[in-house]
């Protein structure tokens, strides 16, 4: 029977704000849609996912304004921040656009033309409340006042964080503006909405389709049961968005060209490809569309989206799939005890793949919420990944370099065994189709428990040391070997890196395609270390970070806090407490790239005879190649404890000026400056 023909699916999945970093919530969605799309490759299917940043609105002009930058600017900061991390997780995106494009222009454009020319846009005049300083009209969470009821003052907008009373900002008591302090004035201004009640029915189908989660289906039932309403998509100048056609110092509401921008990105990667496009959006394609989101926008892809493209003339999605929110040890994430942990700090301290086990092993279909335990993270990721996984790999490898010229056995010794792994791959991927990922990864690891507990069983060490066993201990190894193969295909969606050098081991591709039958009589490669245990100082150290800089990104940015590492700095210190820092001059010997990190140079110090070298990660690789570091010298805390970081230890600090990228300044080699030197 001929293999069925492969599927032809584009996934996406929230696009990020161009407005700050990315923290371990976004990267919790993004890992769930990787392991997705990376099982659906594996399966043999045509998969893409394409994402973007999502560039527009007030809050990314005035971040812009207070950075002193140009809202281009700052977007494409962002976005290269956005990749960077992203990449750092091992998110595969085909394609990272950003909805400030020419192609989401046009789009958004040629939407709204298909909106408007079928009636489906009204205007009218509203009366918001205005910045009269600012020239600006002001949403909710840009007022800040005295709650009514319980009188907290500085609350935002339309809820209160000390009672919880829910308000419109004009019951606020003493009402400001939280952009500039002045007090807000009711301005009248003529705005665009789209018409969704016309959409009732076609939503209401919609919701019954199945496409939805059945909880998720419920909750907007609630919406269209209340009987909905026409949606603002206009917002006045100034604004960073795109103007609407036709209507100056009116621009989209960054939610209409949002969803579009999944449209854009995908439209700018058949451009570069050649990819075909139309057959992704036109109805009656046989290819399938799927929006993985949080559970906090389910009304904007629920409703507004299919109904938009439903009045566009374009396909509704095969199905949207909507996360629970990420809580940190319980709890909401928090600046103040650490937890609100973003995308590159957890980087600088642990591999991505920890992560995503930990995602995985708890992510299911349902939108409830994830918590990221961390001592149960640890101690779950050693102990499945390390203790059962890698186990088996590095039980059996050593036997085969050393005894058997590191090649399999020509015969499978345990056939039906490695037979029935290989058909565990079929309800394995049934439940990774259905986002059931929890129950994938509990089936993966009850098969290494039976893997390891075989070995246990066969003691290939004890035969080893017994004569004329030589070809059983050939025979056992290469079926850990097999057994290995079998859960790391399994596993690749989830820990694509292991996976890479696990295929570089076993010399041969890792997919559910080519999973048919043991490997025999096959040359393996030299086994390398797969992945090292989770050191809980790692963690703690990670932990301490974020509330460092957070600290940090609450400070004012100054020209010295932008250029330097996040650091919580007191305001005033007292002379003992700098006395007790030992500043010395030291000569830098060394310098080196650090294998997966951005900013970090790993340097050796020399801190002169009395002192000897030191080993310290310094953050100043924007500014500097490694071989221009050698020879100069550079003021450093001597006395700094050593920090464990992901890269190893790091024994000081050094200290550079300047503000930041290319600009860090250290000392040029001077006659009266000698490595060990005091500074102070
Ligand atoms: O909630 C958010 O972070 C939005 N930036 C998500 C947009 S998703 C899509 F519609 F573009
Ligand atoms: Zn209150």
């Amino acid at each position: 029977m001929a293999a069925p023909a492969p599927r032809k699916i584009l996934v996406t999945s929230a696009l990020p704000y161009a407005n700050g970093s990315l923290h371990l919530g976004h990267l919790l969605e993004q890992v769930q849609t990787d392991i997705w799309v990376r099982f659906q490759k594996s399966r043999g299917h045509h998969c893409l996912y394409v994402c973007a940043d999502d560039a527009h609105g007030t809050a990314i002009m005035l971040t812009a304004e207070k950075l002193g930058i140009s809202p281009e600017q700052q977007i494409e900061n962002i976005q290269q921040e956005h990749k960077r991390d992203s990449a750092g997780f091992l998110i595969g995106f085909d394609n990272f656009h950003t909805t400030h494009s020419e192609e989401n222009r046009f789009w958004s454009e040629t939407i709204y033309q298909h909106l408007k020319d079928n009636g489906h846009i009204a205007t009218r005049a509203i009366i918001q409340a205005f910045d009269p300083e600012k020239q600006l009209f002001l949403a909710d969470r840009f007022i800040k006042g005295t709650c009514p009821r319980c009188k907290t003052p500085d609350q935002y907008g339309d809820n209160c964080e000390a009672c919880g009373a829910t308000y419109s900002p004009t019951d606020l008591i003493d009402p400001v503006s939280a952009i500039s302090g002045a007090r807000p004035v009711d301005k009248e201004s003529t705005h665009f909405f789209f018409k969704l009640p016309e959409f009732a029915d076609m939503l209401k189908a919609w919701l019954d389709s199945g496409r939805l989660q059945p909880q998720v289906a419920n909750k907007l039932r609630e919406w269209t049961d209340a009987g909905l309403q026409e949606w603002d998509i206009s917002r006045d100048a100034p604004y960073f968005g795109f103007e609407i056609p036709g209507e100056p110092g009116k621009y989209f509401y960054v939610w209409l060209d949002a969803p579009i921008g999944y449209i854009a990105s995908f439209q700018n990667y058949c451009d570069r490809t050649g990819h075909p496009f139309d057959e992704y959006w036109q109805h009656g394609g046989d290819t399938e569309l799927y929006h993985f989101i949080g559970k906090d926008i389910i009304n904007f892809h629920g409703l507004f989206w299919p109904a938009m493209l439903e009045s566009a003339g374009l396909r509704a999605p095969t199905a949207i799939y909507a996360h629970g929110f990420l809580t940190v040890n319980g709890t909401k994430m928090s600046k103040s005890r650490g937890t609100f942990i973003k995308a590159s700090t957890y980087l600088e301290h642990l591999d991505a793949q920890y992560l995503r086990y930990y995602f995985a092993a708890k992510l299911s279909s349902s939108v409830d919420d994830i918590d990221l335990n961390l001592e149960d993270f640890v101690q779950r990721v050693n102990s499945d990944v390390v203790g059962k996984v890698v186990n088996i790999a590095s039980r059996c490898a050593g036997f085969l370099r050393n005894s058997f010229d590191n090649t399999l056995s020509a015969g499978c010794a345990e056939q039906e065994m490695v037979e029935s792994f290989i058909a565990a791959g079929e309800p394995i991927a049934g439940l990774y189709e259905q986002r059931e990922f929890n129950k994938a990864i509990r089936e993966i690891l009850a098969l290494a428990d039976r893997a390891n507990q075989y070995i246990d069983e066969k003691k290939p060490w004890a035969l080893a040391k017994q004569e004329g066993t030589e070809q059983e201990v050939h025979d056992v190894c290469s079926v850990g070997i097999n057994l290995f193969r079998v859960l790391m295909t399994y596993l690749k969606p989830v820990l694509p890196g292991m996976a890479e050098k696990s295929e570089a081991f076993l010399k041969c591709t890792l997919d559910w395609t080519a999973l048919q039958a043991p490997l025999l009589d096959h040359a393996l490669d030299t086994f390398q270390p797969l992945l090292t245990r989770i050191d809980p100082k790692q963690v703690a150290a990670m932990v301490e970070a974020s509330k460092e800089s957070q600290a940090a990104a609450a400070a004012p940015a100054t020209a010295a806090n932008k250029a330097q590492p996040a650091v919580k700095v007191a305001d005033t210190i007292e002379f003992d407490d700098f006395a007790k820092v030992d500043l010395r001059i030291a000569a830098i010997v060394a310098a080196e790239h650090v294998e997966g990190a951005d900013k970090l140079l790993r340097l050796t110090l020399d801190l002169g005879p009395d002192s000897g070298q030191k080993q310290v990660f310094a953050g100043i690789k924007s500014a500097y190649q490694p071989e221009q570091l050698v020879g100069k010298l550079t003021v450093m805390v001597a006395n700094l404890a050593p920090r464990k970081m992901r890269f190893g230890v790091s024994e000081g600090m050094v200290l550079a000026a300047g503000p930041g990228g290319k600009d860090l300044f250290l000392l040029e080699p001077h006659a009266g400056a000698t490595p060990g030197m005091q500074v102070k």
